[in-house]
């Protein structure tokens, strides 16, 4: 079963987390293929489609959200999982607008899965360092690479299921 991880990543936690979740299912037996989401040529070369963003300012990363919503009615006939990276201390009043929720839906995908990132306060450029300062959430890497092993083995026990029927 051919597999696709895309991510939206600007400091690259995000695509080391895709890298995470694509190299245990590859371990599970899948043909996986890891990308950019920026890098993704089309989606129908795949059974089964996992997408996963950085979340600035409440929004997925353009080119991850642009992956999902412009091949929506190819996403709607594969199975789809898409996962948020984000820090629970940074929030934006546009996070209200919940676009992992409308494109979870949009897609029909199995689940939307939220993980701890990471924030490395001295990579950020001048306009990101002012909105962390004035939010000041707790800076470092919080990402849990066992759970994350954890939901991409679920995906794949999924997979199967999905595959057997
Ligand atoms: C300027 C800025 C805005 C952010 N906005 C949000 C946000 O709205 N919601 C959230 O959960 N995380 C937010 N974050 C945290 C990032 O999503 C987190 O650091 C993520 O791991 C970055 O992923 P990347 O390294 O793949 O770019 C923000 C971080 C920065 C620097």
């Amino acid at each position: 079963m051919k597999v696709l991880v895309a991510t939206g990543s600007k400091y690259g936690s995000t695509r080391e987390i895709g890298n995470a979740i694509a190299g245990e299912l590859s371990q599970l037996g899948f043909d996986v293929d890891c990308m950019d989401a920026s890098d993704v040529l089309g989606i129908h070369f795949y059974d089964a489609v996992i997408v996963g963003s950085a979340v600035y300012g409440g929004l997925w990363r353009r080119d991850a959200s642009a992956l999902v919503s412009d091949n929506a009615d190819e996403l709607r006939r594969r199975d789809v999982w898409l996962f948020s990276v984000g820090m629970s201390g940074v929030k934006a009043p546009r996070q209200e607008t919940n676009e992992p929720r409308e494109l979870t839906s949009l897609v029909k995908a199995h689940e939307h899965h939220t993980f701890d990132g990471a924030l490395d306060y001295d990579r950020l450029n001048v306009g990101e360092k002012a909105i962390i300062r004035a939010l000041n959430p707790p800076k470092g890497d919080f990402r849990d690479f066992a759970a994350i092993r954890d939901w991409a083995r679920g995906v794949a026990t999924e997979l199967r299921a999905v595959a057997a029927l």
